[in-house]
């Protein structure tokens, strides 16, 4: 049972891909929470066939949009406001893939034209999203815009390779975009940084399973779950945080902050 946290607010879900998704479970609970939402993925997604199962138990329309085209975004964005009868709330991206992980490339021997893509669909994409939500004036004010990111844009974590640009690239941009949406129209963008969470992007980083344990011990909370980071979103999306914007917010159980932790050394 929700609390009605997003009663009369609506949105895009970008990034559902199987119930192990940050997406697929955001988009449960903001629906529980009394959201309407939108889900999005690239087609090649919709082919797979799992997102439509999540479409109709939450009674939400279904757009494919690559979001690396302009074209596609656009009409997404057309469409969804023509289901919603008017603009929305908030969106999420929820997209992550790196060419040069996937195909193994060490980091000291890439790809360029892979890591051109990897940045485009990890990173160039949100600035598109914003772009074609704001030039067509979709957001309402006080919107609440979020991405999910990850602490290697900061710090050094190897098998992470050209994914950590992504990042860094990503939450560059939600701080300069936020700084333009905030003076026009008040709408605020934040990148959550989660936890190393089990989904199809996150298992495929070389060692991932070994990683996760470490994370975990070294959070004084524990890493923090999908379910954790949808209730987190879901309080970024309410108005109860509408004077957040242009941060990095740590979702991680304590990760970030620590230094040594007994249990690692054990
Ligand atoms: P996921 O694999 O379920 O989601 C990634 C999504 O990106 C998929 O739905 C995929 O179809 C979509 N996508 C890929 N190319 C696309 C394109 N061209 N257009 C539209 N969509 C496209 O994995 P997960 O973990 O739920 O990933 C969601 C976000 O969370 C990503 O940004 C990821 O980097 C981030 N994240 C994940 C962590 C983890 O350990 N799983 C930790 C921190 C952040």
């Amino acid at each position: 049972m929700g609390n009605n946290l997003l009663k009369g607010k609506k949105g895009i879900i970008f990034g559902a891909l199987d119930d192990k998704s940050i997406a697929w479970i955001t988009a449960e609970k903001c629906v529980e929470e009394g959201a309407e939402i939108v889900l999005t993925n690239a087609p090649v997604a919709l082919r797979m066939g799992e997102i439509q199962k999540l479409a109709e138990k939450l009674n939400a329309p279904l757009i494919a949009a690559d979001a690396t085209s302009e074209e596609d975004l656009n009409s997404l964005f057309d469409q969804s406001m023509e289901a919603f009868g008017g603009k929305m709330d908030f969106v999420l991206h929820s997209i992550g893939m790196s060419l040069n992980v996937r195909k193994k490339r060490d980091y000291s021997n890439l790809n360029y034209d892979w890591m051109l893509k990897t940045f485009d669909i990890s990173a160039i994409s949100f600035h598109r999203v914003m772009q074609t939500a704001m030039q067509k004036d979709a957001i309402n004010e006080w919107g609440s815009i979020l991405a999910l990111t990850y602490i290697a844009a900061q710090r050094v974590f190897p098998d992470y390779s050209e994914m950590a640009e992504s990042k860094a690239l990503l939450e560059s941009f939600a701080r300069s975009f936020g700084y333009h949406w905030a003076k026009k129209s008040h709408v605020r963008v934040n990148t959550i940084s989660q936890s190393p969470t089990i989904t199809t992007a996150g298992s495929g980083i070389k060692g991932f399973d070994d990683f996760f344990g470490y994370a975990d011990k070294m959070s004084p909370l524990g890493n923090a779950s999908a379910e954790a980071c949808a209730e987190y979103i879901a309080t970024l999306f309410s108005d109860y945080t509408r004077m957040v914007t242009m941060q990095n917010l740590f979702h991680d159980g304590g990760f970030s902050a620590m230094g040594m932790a007994p249990e690692i050394l054990e």
